[in-house]
């Protein structure tokens, strides 16, 4: 990056020799140990699934995916451009145009999924539907809003509740229903998925808490109640969001709990105080079990497996990437099973 006050005569090369902080280098080993794309999910092996579910179930999942498209669409356009803007070491820019090019793949395995389980006039009507929805063109705008604001931390916590708690709504039904040993292809896209978040939170979140340290006393105190403020207001609109899906089938009061289980989560990411009671005991089994199972192999691409990480979190520290440790490197994945 070229040194603003010098912008026209210097420009430093990346050196990867000299890393400034260790969690950088961890965190890229990490994410690019478990590089995944969507084409090589046997998605058309859940048909049979597929066709055992009725029209409620598939306008679920059709509505669900669809949510969950636009909430990676915003990261892999604004979202990340707006974190690389405020990014303060060169190995921490590379991080994030690897998060930026996942959130892409993300965002194209729903059309994937699409693809394979739907017709074209269905694909039309789940775009139409999540440019039309109100509570999603609400969170969304509200979130991109953040990513405007010419506050850097403001930022990273809109990126943090985007990923460690608004995705949940639509995670859950992908989850339960493989916990009942259903859409088992379509669930690993999602656990994939879920593991690149699970990275992407703590890392935002961690370079969150180092900023936040070198604020003063009152400015923490009101960035504080400005997270929890939009916390509260996007929980609000998650509640709306979530009778609308999940009235018909009856699954909201547990989905509720497992979005204020993740939005713990997120606060936790961020060093702050969790804000609600419930925790993954109070989370429906049959989703902590779709959650936690372990991804399939796929042949050539066995090694990633698939780790998401339950229960409590804990701040980072950098033993937490076990750095150093060859091809074992990463996020301690056994602290929260
Ligand atoms: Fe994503
Ligand atoms: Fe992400």
């Amino acid at each position: 990056m070229a040194d603003k006050k010098n912008q026209f005569t210097h420009y430093d090369a990346i050196n990867w020799n000299k890393v400034i902080d260790p969690i950088d280098k961890a965190t890229w080993e990490k994410l690019t140990e478990q590089f995944w794309l969507d084409t090589r999910i046997p998605i058309s092996n859940d048909m049979k699934d597929w066709r055992s579910l009725g029209p409620v179930e598939h306008k679920l999942y059709d509505h669900v995916f669809g949510g969950l498209t636009m909430l990676d669409t915003l990261q892999s356009q604004d979202g990340m451009a707006s974190l690389l803007d405020a990014a303060v070491t060169p190995h921490e820019r590379a991080v994030l145009n690897n998060i930026k090019f996942m959130e892409s793949v993300h965002a194209k395995s729903y059309s994937s999924i699409f693809e394979t389980l739907d017709t074209p006039a269905e694909i039309d009507e789940i775009f139409d539907w999540a440019s039309k929805n109100e509570q999603l063109q609400y969170k969304a705008n509200k979130i991109n809003s953040v990513y405007h604001d010419p506050d850097p931390l403001k930022r990273k916590i809109a990126s943090v509740f985007l990923e460690t708690f608004l995705f949940y709504s639509g995670f859950y039904t992908p989850l339960y229903f493989v916990g009942h040993n259903k859409m088992a292809n379509v669930a690993e896209i999602i656990k994939l998925i879920i593991r690149d978040e699970s990275v992407h939170g703590t890392y935002i979140g961690y370079k969150f808490q180092l900023a936040y340290k070198e604020l003063t006393e009152q400015e923490q105190k009101d960035l504080n109640s400005w997270a929890y403020d939009l916390l509260y207001d996007l929980y609000d609109n998650e509640e709306k969001y979530t009778h609308q899906l999940y009235d018909e089938i009856d699954w909201f009061d547990d989905v509720m709990i497992f979005l204020r289980y993740n939005g713990n989560k997120a606060l936790m990411n961020l060093g702050l105080e969790p804000m609600f009671a419930d925790g993954a005991e109070d989370v429906n089994p049959v989703v902590m079990n779709g959650i936690s199972t372990s991804t399939a192999n796929h042949d050539f691409f066995s090694q990633v497996g698939n780790g998401y990480r339950l229960g409590q979190v804990e701040n980072l520290s950098p033993d937490d990437y076990n750095v150093g440790k060859s091809t074992q490197a990463g996020l301690d994945s056994s602290k929260e099973e």
